[in-house]
């Protein structure tokens, strides 16, 4: 059984739908990589797994739990944690602090141990105010601030954004390693061509629909897609790929 079943959803922020007919599943210990062009839709599609789209209709069955129908206070709870593109930490607190005020954390003294035994550099920055980290303890942070609830599936909007190519390296190791502490991944990623070669499936949005989903290594193989929404990563600038609208 799939661990998050999404099914016919479509909705947004107002009137008009910023994602249409969204089918799509994450199984235990994935790594699913959504991408697609700037203003695709890819970050509210995210928003949308974790119900927090104003309008949204269709399903979202999280381990069997009809996600929609549960307050959003208690979606935490059920297993699904989330990482928003931006203002993920709370720069005015140390990093300590930032994880002491995660609420849906059981024993949490015992779990902020864990996270420091995870990410043993934020153990020795644990008095730092989140605002001075470097980008890469920064998303460290955001990361064991998403996993103090003991999620089973973490949701990751770009945690690549603004990482120099090392840190970004750096990030998607922690990303792969998630898979070994039995937590699934969905993650949006606009260095798409990095990430689906570390992920199991991906899907390609344009417009808010998904347009397509295969593996990774597929989506990589398909030339005409990779060169219209993958991008050719050494690719000139300045050159524009040919684009063949459906
Ligand atoms: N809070 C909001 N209220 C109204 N419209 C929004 C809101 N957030 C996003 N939108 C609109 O929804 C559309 C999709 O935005 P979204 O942020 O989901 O795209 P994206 O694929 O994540 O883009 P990017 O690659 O730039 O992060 C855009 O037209 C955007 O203007
Ligand atoms: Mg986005």
């Amino acid at each position: 059984m799939s661990l998050l079943e999404i099914k016919h959803v479509s909705g947004g922020y107002g009137e008009v739908d910023i994602i249409s007919g969204i089918d799509m599943h994450v199984d235990p210990q994935e790594i699913v990589t959504i991408a697609g062009t700037n203003g695709a839709g890819k970050s509210t599609l995210i928003k949308a797994a974790m119900g927090l789209l104003p309008r949204i209709s269709g399903s979202i069955i999280f381990d069997g739990t009809d996600l929609l129908a549960l307050p959003i206070e208690d979606r935490i709870r059920v297993g699904i944690s989330y990482v928003p593109q931006v203002r993920n930490v709370f720069g005015a607190l140390t990093v300590l602090e930032n994880l002491q005020v995660v609420e849906h954390a059981t024993n949490k003294q015992a779990r902020i141990r864990e996270m420091f035994d995870l990410f043993p550099a934020l153990a020795g920055r644990r008095a730092a105010y989140a605002e001075n980290l470097s980008g890469g303890e920064r998303q460290q942070l955001a990361f064991a601030r998403a996993l103090m609830s003991s999620p089973r599936l973490v949701l990751l909007d770009e945690p690549s954004a603004a990482l120099s190519p090392a840190l970004t390296d750096q990030v998607f190791m922690e990303v792969k390693r998630l898979r070994t502490i039995d937590v699934a991944v969905l993650m949006v990623e606009q260095r798409a061509r990095q990430a689906l070669a570390f992920s199991d499936r991906g899907y390609i949005l344009d417009s808010g629909r998904i347009v397509l989903a295969d593996t990774g290594a597929n989506l990589l193989a398909n030339e005409e897609m990779s060169d219209v929404y993958i991008g050719r990563g050494q690719a000139p600038s300045g050159s524009h790929p040919s684009h063949h609208p459906a």
